[in-house]
């Protein structure tokens, strides 16, 4: 990894040579901007279980590169959190935060076309690899796009920082909960936050304001057990007071999902999702079961009364009988929203870059949930925006996958965007309250 950078000084913009339909016949493997992409992704970050350290080196020599300062915060060991700061004309106003996170889910490596960590860049321009959508590519097009602009002497009036955590997919625990909180993160005098959005297939794109939070609870019915000769009732039994519980459950999911089918992609804040994805119970053949349990996980809907729904999976409990029991296994606040219209300036400036770039993007309730929800709760702006249409929803699966064009393009969009929010004139600022750019809920 020591010559990161002579690669990457020397990129021609590709993007602008892909005027027809052949763009499969470029031959991308020797783009310097797709060289680092690569190489990022040959990094084995698998939450919990990898080193981050190569990962930290990554950015360090990217940084370092740039005359950058990267700051690293270990708030648990083992965990770092990444801060470099791209210096503004004034320092003195609220900065744009450009947050993505290192880690990547696990992978069944059996069920890969190429190896998850080579990276492979296929015939058609397309790359392989675990975090090619989650969400490598952003930060390795944030990094690209600040480059150039700096390249270009653009001038940005706000500091624009870039954050990198380490465990996201595993809740944030050790990264993001705990930074929000620290002197260093208040240092940053954060004015708006950009963290990951989704890829779809659709030729927009979405950019979430608001998540779905989530809620998961182990249900446990204790009953009459013993050998199987004997033939108590079944509102006795673990299992038929189980039965009641999950027709209760699941006749409120047919409803919901009733919704759901009318809702439009857009829409997922509507209803609230509930599967049922454990149950346990049973030693032997022949024996009844004392206890049965089941676990639901649940996303909320954004106006879902919490109190309400809460006493109403309690009385379907109670009348399922005696000796049931609940436990949050997750218990998350109703999500917070960005405001979404003219009165938030960030999501003016955002909107008049996809203007100025021909591009449409939509304001939409992310079905799941990302760490841009610890900072609505605190009242910080945040937008969940990956650039990345027209590409099959890959993240967290088997030959996870991204199309080189789109990856590129990536950049020309954040340049965009990040010129716009760097750039809001200190007079549309000065006199916000973060608060008032942020709802949170009656719920909570
Ligand atoms: C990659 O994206 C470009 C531009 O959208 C498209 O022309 C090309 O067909 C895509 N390639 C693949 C393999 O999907
Ligand atoms: C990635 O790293 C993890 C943790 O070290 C390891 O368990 C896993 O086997 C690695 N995967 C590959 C494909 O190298
Ligand atoms: C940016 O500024 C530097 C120093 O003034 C100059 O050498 C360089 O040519 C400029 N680059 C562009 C793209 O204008
Ligand atoms: C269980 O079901 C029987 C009928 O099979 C009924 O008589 C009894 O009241 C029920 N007991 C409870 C606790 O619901
Ligand atoms: C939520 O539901 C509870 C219980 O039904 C009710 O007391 C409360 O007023 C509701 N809250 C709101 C904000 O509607
Ligand atoms: C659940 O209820 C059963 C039966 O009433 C009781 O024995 C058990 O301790 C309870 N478990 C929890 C986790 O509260
Ligand atoms: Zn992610």
């Amino acid at each position: 990894m020591t010559k990161i950078w002579s690669l990457v000084s020397c990129h021609i913009l590709i993007i602008f040579l892909n005027t027809s339909a052949s763009s499969a016949s470029v031959d991308y493997s020797s783009d310097p901007y797709v060289q680092l992409f690569q190489q990022y992704l040959r990094i084995n970050t698998t939450t919990t279980i990898s080193d981050l350290t190569p990962a930290v080196q990554f950015w360090q020599e990217l940084a370092s590169s740039q005359d950058l300062e990267l700051q690293k915060h270990e708030y648990v060991p083992g965990y770092p959190v990444l801060v470099i700061k791209w210096p503004g004309v004034d320092p003195s106003l609220p900065s744009i935060v450009l947050n993505s996170h290192m880690d990547v889910v696990p992978v069944n490596e059996a069920e890969w076309k190429y190896p998850p960590f080579a990276a492979t860049l296929d015939s058609d321009g397309v790359i392989w690899g675990r975090g090619t959508q989650d969400m490598k590519s952003v930060s390795i097009q944030y990094f690209l796009a600040m480059k150039e602009l700096k390249q270009n002497n653009v001038t940005l009036l706000r500091d624009v920082y870039m954050t990198l955590m380490p465990d996201e997919e595993v809740g944030s625990v050790s990264g993001l909960r705990l930074f929000k909180e620290s002197p260093e993160f208040t240092a940053l005098n954060v004015g708006c936050v950009m963290d990951e959005g989704a890829a779809a297939p659709l030729p927009v794109y979405g950019m979430f304001y608001q998540d779905k939070a989530i809620w998961q609870i182990e249900v446990t019915c204790y009953g009459e057990a013993g050998h199987s000769a004997t033939f108590p009732a079944s509102n006795t039994t673990a299992t038929g007071k189980c039965r009641y519980v999950i027709d209760k459950f699941l006749n409120y999911r047919d409803q919901q999902h009733a919704i759901s089918e009318t809702a439009t992609l857009l829409k997922s804040g509507l209803f609230t999702a509930i599967n049922l994805n454990k149950i346990r119970a049973g030693t032997a053949n022949n024996v009844v079961p004392q206890s049965v349990s089941l676990v639901f996980d649940i996303r909320l809907a954004t106006e879902l009364n919490t109190t309400a729904f809460e006493l109403q999976m309690n009385s379907w409990l109670a009348e399922a009988g005696s000796g049931i029991n609940m436990t949050f296994l997750q218990k998350n606040k109703q999500s917070a929203r960005t405001v979404v219209s003219k009165k938030n300036p960030y999501y003016v400036a955002i909107q008049s870059a996809a203007s100025n770039l021909g591009i449409t993007i939509v304001p939409i309730v992310s079905p799941g949930s990302t760490d841009a929800r610890h900072l609505r709760l605190q009242d910080v702006p945040a937008f969940g925006f990956s650039p990345l249409a027209n590409t099959p929803t890959l993240l967290h699966t088997d030959n996870e996958r991204l199309n080189v064009t789109t990856f590129l393009n990536g950049i020309e969009i954040y340049k965009e965007i990040i010129t716009s929010l760097a750039n809001i004139p200190a007079s549309k600022t000065n006199k916000l309250d973060v608060q008032s750019l942020v709802v949170q809920s009656e719920f909570n």
